[in-house]
């Protein structure tokens, strides 16, 4: 991180969590944040969660963000949610293009890069996640693959747009693996994207927090988090008890 940008840490429950739980999670979270005042916090519950979730966190710091959001905007989607129902909700942020959602529900660049656009027409800030399979990477096709995931919002938003928008690298080889990239590894994917950002225009490069995820836990955070271009993390695993969760808050925060 340099000093223009400040850390995020977000949690993604993905598909976890129930009422009873989620308060004692989110008590937690609220009891040990106070040591870390200059890192943002965000949890992305599941839907049917998101209303009692923003109901626990609403008078703290910690920011209420979602998991996935329609590229439509209303009307005969069933089972879709629009941006701007969950900016009614009390949502700011929004996740988009999870390598989860990629791989598992088929979601295209193209598909994703409209799921950008529709959060910051409701004025929700879109998490963009891009990252290669280990495959890719094997066949050094890292940067290639990260390349064409910016691109094609780039492509639909411009560039400006990501002067509002938070970026994820998410090597999917190191989700829910254990497997983490090292800071360097890290690093050198990040320094890429904001590269690819640089290149269209400088400032809304420098400006933009690009998180790491991939088996993020307290003690890893520091190494990665201590690399110039990563401004946080997004955390599956380790957001699900609020000890795992804060230990990478507090390591943002003494960095
Ligand atoms: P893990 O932290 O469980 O590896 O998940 C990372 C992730 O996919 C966050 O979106």
């Amino acid at each position: 991180m340099t000093d223009m940008r400040r850390f995020l840490v977000a949690g993604n429950w993905k598909m976890n969590g129930y009422e009873a739980r989620n308060r004692e999670l989110c008590d937690g979270i609220l009891a040990g944040l106070a040591a870390a005042e200059d890192v943002d916090v965000l949890v992305c519950p599941p839907y049917p969660f998101l209303a009692s979730v923003n109901g626990l966190v609403r008078d703290s710091r910690v920011r209420l963000g979602a998991q996935n959001v329609s590229e439509h905007e209303s009307g005969a989607y069933t089972g879709e949610v629009s941006a701007a129902m969950l900016k009614d909700v009390g949502c700011t942020y929004v996740i988009v293009g999870h390598s989860e959602r990629r791989t598992l529900f088929g979601e295209t660049d193209d598909q994703v890069a409209a799921k950008f656009r529709a959060a910051l027409d409701a004025d929700l800030t879109p998490i963009l996640c891009v990252g290669e399979t280990l495959e890719e990477r094997e066949a050094m096709e890292t940067e290639a693959v990260i390349s064409r995931q910016i691109a094609a919002v780039v492509a639909a938003t411009g560039i400006d747009a990501f002067a509002s928008a938070v970026i994820a690298y998410e090597p999917v080889w190191a989700i829910g693996t254990g497997l983490v990239a090292t800071p360097e590894q890290a690093q050198d994917v990040h320094n890429h994207i904001r590269g690819l950002l640089a290149a269209e225009n400088a400032d809304v490069a420098a400006g933009v927090q690009i998180l790491y995820g991939g088996s993020m836990k307290g003690d890893n955070a520091s190494g990665l988090l201590g690399m110039p271009d990563i401004d946080g993390g997004l955390i599956g695993g380790a957001s699900l008890k609020s000890a795992d969760f804060l230990a990478i808050v507090e390591a943002a925060a003494g960095l």
